[in-house]
């Protein structure tokens, strides 16, 4: 059985402008994002995920998108170093978390931005890391070092895609699907070289964070509004369950960004 992280929305909000999805003119309604965090948590139950909670903390709207808490790997954590300001206070609330449940706390150098999961995604053997709206280059050098895998640096190069969840979604028989312009020419041909089979999905679909999504074995769990990907992933086998997600996407986040997994992986 799967574990994951999640965070209640009790203080989520539209507060601050730390990317192209959000401004503080559209907030986010209250309710509606309770009900819709609700259905994802349901939703993840039902596929007999185990949901751990970290409590929310008041000022720290962000802190609902749990997969930039970290990156866990068997019972190692490798807390984020956030680029923001606003989301830095974060940090010490989610490591105590997870040193409270058992985990042993591996340090980046200050100096080197890193966003967790968001940023930092297994596929296969490798593990594909994105850089430059938010963690840097540098810091995929040190979780290689501290886990020794190989690590797979890929450049974002839309804003609107700021972080590796929202467009790069590797599935557990190591293929992976995709919004290929979010990435440099480098990064493509990197992708292509290492995910043996790969699904495109195009900029309208890419646009409702279709690539951000939870993977349980068959089960994928996504935000509504991708018709297309759907059909393909069901005709190979998977299963859709299809969520709104309207408030969560005018911070610039989605299912996968409200989970983070305890581990990601087992070992690599
Ligand atoms: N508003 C948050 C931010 O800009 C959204 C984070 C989404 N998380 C993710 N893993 N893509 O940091």
């Amino acid at each position: 059985m799967r574990e994951l992280l999640l965070c209640a929305p009790d203080y989520y909000g539209i507060e601050y402008e730390i990317n192209p999805w959000m401004s503080r003119a559209r907030g986010a309604k209250t309710e509606l994002a309770k009900a819709q965090w609700q259905g994802l948590h349901k939703t993840l139950t039902s596929l007999e995920a185990k949901i751990e909670l970290v409590p929310p903390q008041p000022k720290l709207p962000d802190m609902v998108f749990t997969a930039n808490a970290g990156l866990t790997v068997g019972k190692k954590f490798i807390p984020s170093n956030f680029r923001h300001q606003e989301r830095a206070g974060e940090a010490p609330y989610f490591v105590q978390w997870m040193k409270e449940h058992g985990y042993e706390i591996l340090a980046l150098p200050e100096n080197l931005y890193f966003e967790g999961e968001g940023d930092a995604l297994f596929g296969g053997d490798a593990l594909f890391c994105g850089y430059k709206f938010r963690s840097d280059i540098q810091s995929h050098r040190a979780v290689a070092d501290m886990l020794g895998c190989l690590v797979i640096s890929v450049e974002l190069v839309d804003p609107r895609f700021y972080h590796l969840d929202t467009c790069f979604c590797p599935l557990p028989d190591g293929s992976a699907f995709w919004f290929p312009n979010a990435f440099d020419e480098y990064g493509q041909r990197a992708i292509r070289a290492h995910v043996p089979e790969l699904i495109d999905v195009d900029e309208d679909e890419a646009k409702h964070f279709s690539c951000n999504d939870v993977v349980l074995e068959r089960d994928i769990v996504l935000p509504e509004g991708a018709p297309n990907l759907v059909k393909t992933l069901t005709t190979r086998g998977y299963i859709c369950h299809e969520l709104p997600m309207s408030e969560f996407i005018k911070a610039g986040g989605a299912c996968k960004c409200l989970t983070m997994f305890l581990p990601q992986r087992e070992r690599v």
